[in-house]
């Protein structure tokens, strides 16, 4: 593979799931996965950081530890390096196998966690991964809801990797509306689903939804 993935993946599908902390992406990702097995499509369910054996361990030194742990330009490196290790070996070769991808995240987080938290530092987001990753999802299904409810559920599920969702009720509310504005940016790329319905509506809004953009 190039510097730049863009060229891969040119028979399958390549759908990320994004939003807030808690609003449901692994949930309806999850679903999503099996409502496609279901009809007999070959899915491969992944998720950032992280995917792949290598960009795992990323995983736990960019989540795990004080918040001062990286600065922002190494956490910028960190998670594009993971990214790049997701793509080359899990995401590109399934894309060429022609499967479907469904990723719990991908390089909008980056955007808005990295970027949105440091205006200064989008530039850099937007360079590297032109330079290193260079493939967008053919289709972004961005679970939106309110904040507090989201943050509830997120702090209530627990476990170890609190480096972001510790950042409080203001930060969530300035990363939904950064996602409500990059879906505004790439109409075509995005669905906005209403994630304040309990799971089975939203998998039944999503299914419907998705399965118009597959071959
Ligand atoms: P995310 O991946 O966006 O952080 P999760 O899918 O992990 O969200 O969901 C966060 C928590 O909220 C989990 O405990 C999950 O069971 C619960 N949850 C997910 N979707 C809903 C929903 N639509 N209504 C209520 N609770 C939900
Ligand atoms: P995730 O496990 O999806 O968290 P959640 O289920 O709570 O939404 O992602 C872990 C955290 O990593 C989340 O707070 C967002 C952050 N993150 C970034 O800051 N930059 C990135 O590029 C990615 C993919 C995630």
């Amino acid at each position: 593979m190039s510097a730049s993935g863009a060229e891969v993946g040119a028979s399958g599908v390549f759908i990320s799931f994004e939003g807030i902390d808690g609003s449901g992406k692994s949930t309806q990702a999850r679903r999503l996965a099996d409502r496609l097995r279901a009809e007999g499509r070959t899915v491969r369910l992944t998720r950032e950081p992280g995917g792949s054996p290598g960009a795992e361990e990323i995983r736990a030194l960019v989540l795990e530890g004080a918040s001062d742990r990286w600065s922002p330009e190494t956490e910028i490196l960190l998670f594009t390096a993971a990214r790049r290790d997701h793509l080359e070996r899990v995401i590109a070769p399934a894309l060429a196998a022609g499967e479907v991808v469904i990723c719990d995240r991908y390089a909008d987080s980056t955007r808005m966690y990295q970027g949105l938290a440091r205006p200064d530092l989008r530039d850099l987001v937007d360079t590297l991964h032109r330079l290193m990753i260079g493939r967008e999802p053919d289709l972004t299904v961005l679970i939106d809801m309110d904040p507090a409810t989201g943050l509830e559920r997120a702090l209530g599920r627990g476990g170890g990797e609190a480096r972001f969702e510790g950042m409080g009720l203001a930060w969530q509310e300035k990363m939904r509306a950064g996602f409500l504005d990059l879906s505004r940016d790439a109409p075509d790329r995005f669905l906005v689903i209403d994630g304040a319905r309990d799971p089975d509506t939203v998998a039944d809004e999503v299914a419907p939804r998705v399965r118009d953009h597959l071959p």
